[in-house]
């Protein structure tokens, strides 16, 4: 892109449905003393542990021999299970429950709140839910010592830590069982035992849902808007066997028709109305951190559309502020389609009155969204970074995502709104020339083939496509191929 020393990092989204649990395979017995017999020297940091080798905090840790490998006969979860029953049951104390989620937490009923095991989505009031985290309990380890922990655990395949969601088991859902990471489903508390996970979806929550459920053996339910997804994005639940109900409405309307069918049906919504969802969603952000060894970047572009990703962010980056792991937060900005921009409206209103909107069709198809279901939650999220919104045109946003590939990458719309956004802050100067900017990436370009083969032949009605670099047809012999690559290589045509 334009502005060479932005950082751009690009993320591959995933679908972070928490339905699943995990117990710690403690190593340690005591944090102070023996600490250091049982753990790596690098953990050998400052305990915020005030007791005396407090028996309730030792360690969390799975971190085993650096050439440790499992004996061929034993599987991945028969070795979580031993290292988890010999280190005794130890939860340390950590612990997170759904309250009712407030921009203003003193509004709130404090004592309203929900086990994380009970299929609830509203407050009482008929609001939104957060999972809030015992930080008390979590701030009992120094950010030393949590970095230490999350950078152990990347490239292993201990279990359930190789994954990038539980990693970060101890912020995500601290207190399931490993056993039950993958049918923790089905211990749900609910009146009607859970018969399966459903979403309305605008294509790609769909595609990791099956997937997920697939591999897990449970039934997914996928509402998706007829002819408003690309081909590569309905093929894949339905590869992965999902019921796929393709309904004649837009995202809007397959959401209100989930919400109607889960209230009635014992189906488990994995929208991110549910919000332990956007628990796994943020250890994206403390996956940007890692990958910046736990240096803070200055802006984080997200493109959105339901709004849970860019609260998702923020929750991620406060807690690793709140813990100790770093000394700030980076600015968030939430880029949104021009045709599907209520969030950039009502940010540009100065936060009046939102209004939902009818989404107009847009490339970055997986925004389409006019009505989105954690608007306050976005809003929250802005205005504690110092955040803003940007916007971008069809046109934009094929040309910025045309650009971006000419440097190698293959992105998606929904990528190139977010890199619009990015170009227009630093030729304003908002971003500047040395910041570190990283753009998000949220999906892959494959999945939208027919739209860059569109753009690359020019054909899009009203669209000038600056980059277009359709294929040349040239008839099969030598002459015609000299010609054609003297007429493209000018350099070459001149020697
Ligand atoms: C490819 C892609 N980009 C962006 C988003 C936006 O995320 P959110 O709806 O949480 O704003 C989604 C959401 O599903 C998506 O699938």
């Amino acid at each position: 892109m334009a502005c060479k020393k932005v950082n751009v990092i690009l993320l591959v989204s995933m679908l972070v449905v928490v339905m699943a649990s995990v117990e710690m395979a403690e190593a340690g017995t005591c944090y102070n003393d023996c600490m250091i017999q049982c753990m790596p020297i690098k953990y050998a940091t400052r305990p915020q542990c005030e007791s005396q080798c407090d028996q309730a905090y030792p360690p969390p840790t799975t971190i085993k021999p650096p050439h440790h490998r499992r004996p061929a006969e034993v599987n991945i979860r028969e070795e979580a299970a031993l290292l988890y029953n010999s280190s005794g049951h130890n939860n340390h104390g950590f612990s997170a429950k759904y309250v009712p989620f407030s921009p203003d937490p003193a509004s709130v009923d404090p004592f309203e709140s929900y086990s994380l095991d009970e299929v609830v989505y509203r407050s009482q009031s008929g609001g939104l839910l957060d999972v809030q985290h015992d930080m008390e309990a979590l701030k009992k380890f120094d950010g030393e010592y949590w970095k230490n922990l999350f950078d152990s655990r990347v490239g292993r395949t201990t279990w359930p830590y190789g994954s990038g969601v539980w990693s970060k088991k101890e912020w995500v859902l601290p207190e399931i069982d490993s056993d039950h990471i993958v049918n923790h489903l089905r211990r749900m508390k609910n009146p009607r035992p859970i018969v399966g996970v459903g979403c309305a979806s605008t294509g790609d929550t769909s595609a990791a849902l099956s997937a997920y459920c697939a591999a897990a053996g449970i039934p997914a339910i996928v509402f998706l808007p007829a002819n408003r997804i690309s081909v590569a994005q309905l093929v894949q639940p339905i590869a992965n066997g999902a019921v796929v109900l393709s309904l004649d409405t837009d995202f809007d309307g397959c959401m209100r028709l989930i919400r109607e069918v889960t209230a009635e049906l014992p189906i488990y919504l994995a929208n991110s109305l549910n919000s332990l969802r956007l628990e796994g969603q943020k250890t994206a952000a403390v996956e940007i951190l890692q990958q910046f060894d736990w240096e803070v970047p200055d802006w984080v572009i997200v493109p959105g559309g339901n709004l849970g990703n860019i609260f998702a962010f923020y929750k991620g980056f406060y807690m690793c502020k709140e813990l100790g792991l770093v000394d700030r937060i980076p600015r968030l900005v939430c880029a949104q389609a021009a045709n599907a921009n209520p969030l950039y409206l009502h940010y540009k209103s100065g936060w009046s009155d939102f209004k939902p909107i009818t989404a107009s069709t847009t490339f970055a198809s997986a925004i389409q969204i006019g009505d989105p279901v954690s608007i306050e939650r976005a809003v929250f999220a802005l205005k504690n970074s110092n955040g803003i919104v940007e916007e971008a045109t069809e046109e934009e946003l094929m040309d910025a995502t045309a650009q971006a590939d000419l440097t190698g990458m293959f992105t998606c719309p929904h990528t190139g709104v977010a890199l619009v956004a990015l170009a227009k802050l630093r030729k304003s100067g908002v971003i500047g020339p040395t910041d570190r900017t990283i753009v998000v990436s949220t999906a892959h370009g494959l999945k939208f083939t027919q739209s860059k083969v569109d753009y690359h032949r020019a054909d899009i009605q009203d669209m000038v496509c600056r980059h277009a670099n359709p294929p040349v047809e040239v008839k099969a012999d030598f002459g015609s191929v000299m010609d054609a690559l003297k007429k493209k290589l000018p350099s070459f045509g001149h020697k």
